[in-house]
């Protein structure tokens, strides 16, 4: 049995809460926020037998095995270093940090302790996408052209001000280190090495420090040219969340609201999955998708030895290394 302690009871922690009850083989058995009323609540509704407005004392505890960091993203390396330090395997929340140093710094505290790091990229799980990485791999596309996504979303002001952490440098980041972030690391899953970025961005409407728009053009090693178009202005609501491969022998594009909908699936050669794209689509009722669960399923079977561990430490980096490109290589307006 897997022992988690969880910090950070907010917005996703639900998700996290959930996704560990449906494992029969994991239990969290700690929770931990700064606000008191978010730990106890969360332990009451959840069954957690301890709360705390305390990390340091729940990283005390000799039975938790496993630290979930569901904290605003500039805290992850501060809180996860602690926890590597404290003997616990970590899994952090995505992004893994907001700048790469202090991912660095947290992929080097995991390695000295000998403590495994997780980071939390759920969508790679989607049944639609788990089915165009399997054709990638089998080599269906041939060589990759280009890659889109677009990422047309709707956050009111009201999102931004629920806590004050959102949409700050420091804690954040805007609407590509945040709400794009899943759309950004399947760019780069897919694409491989980057060689060039740009970057256009602007906060045009929303009273936030980072951007609430913006485009990035990226050519990666192997020649492939993206482009990831993502604003938080969409009216009056979420329009899409989407991927689309240009390759030399097959053509996918995968939308929803969430990178669950397979719209299109063209290949030169012929397999037998191609006829059951449909039984791959999911209709999740939130843009954080289904990809928890088998996100903790992943981790408890990369424990044991039974499944290939989806995103460690290393792996998170690449994402975060494109998005500090995309920072770094921008005209901000
Ligand atoms: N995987 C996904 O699809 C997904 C979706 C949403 C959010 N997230 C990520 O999850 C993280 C949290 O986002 P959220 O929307 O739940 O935010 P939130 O503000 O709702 O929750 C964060 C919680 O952390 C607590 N906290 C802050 N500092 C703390 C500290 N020092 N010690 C203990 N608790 C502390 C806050 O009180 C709050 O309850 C972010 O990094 C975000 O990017 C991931």
């Amino acid at each position: 049995m897997l022992k988690i302690g969880l910090i950070g009871c907010g917005r996703i922690s639900k998700n996290h809460f959930e996704a560990i009850a449906r494992q029969p083989d994991a239990q969290c058995i700690a929770c931990c926020d700064i606000i008191e009323d978010r730990a106890r609540e969360a332990a009451q509704k959840y069954n957690i037998s301890t709360w705390t407005t305390n990390y340091e004392q729940m990283l005390q505890n000799p039975e938790i095995d496993l630290i979930s960091i569901c904290t605003p993203s500039g805290l992850h390396p501060e809180h996860g270093i602690l926890a590597a330090r404290a003997g616990k395997h970590v899994l952090t929340e995505k992004p893994m940090a907001c700048r790469l140093n202090e991912a660095d710094e947290l992929i080097a505290a995991c390695d000295q302790a000998g403590v495994k790091l997780f980071v939390v990229l759920q969508n790679r799980l989607n049944p639609s996408i788990q089915l165009v990485r399997r054709a990638f791999e089998e080599g269906r596309f041939g060589r990759i052209y280009m890659i889109t996504s677009n990422v047309f979303w709707t956050r009111p002001q009201d999102y931004y001000d629920m806590a004050p952490w959102r949409g700050t440098w420091e804690l954040d980041g805007g609407a590509f280190m945040n709400q794009a972030s899943h759309y950004v690391d399947m760019v780069q899953w897919f694409g491989g090495p980057i060689a060039e970025v740009k970057a256009i961005t602007a906060t045009l409407a929303r009273n936030i420090e980072a951007e609430d728009t913006g485009s990035a053009i990226i050519r990666f090693q192997n020649g492939a040219i993206s482009s990831i178009n993502v604003t938080m202005l969409t009216y009056p609501q979420n329009l899409e969340g989407s991927i689309t491969i240009f390759g030399e022998k097959g053509t996918v594009r995968v939308a929803g609201t969430s990178m669950n909908k397979i719209e299109h699936w063209e290949f030169a050669d012929k397999q037998s999955y191609d006829d059951e794209i449909g039984k791959y689509n999911t209709n999740p009722s939130s843009v954080y998708g289904f990809g928890h669960s088998e996100y903790y399923r992943n981790l408890i079977g990369s424990s044991h030895g039974t499944a290939e561990q989806i995103s460690t430490g290393p792996e998170g980096r690449k994402s975060l290394y494109l998005l500090e490109q995309i920072y770094t290589n921008n005209k901000p307006y």
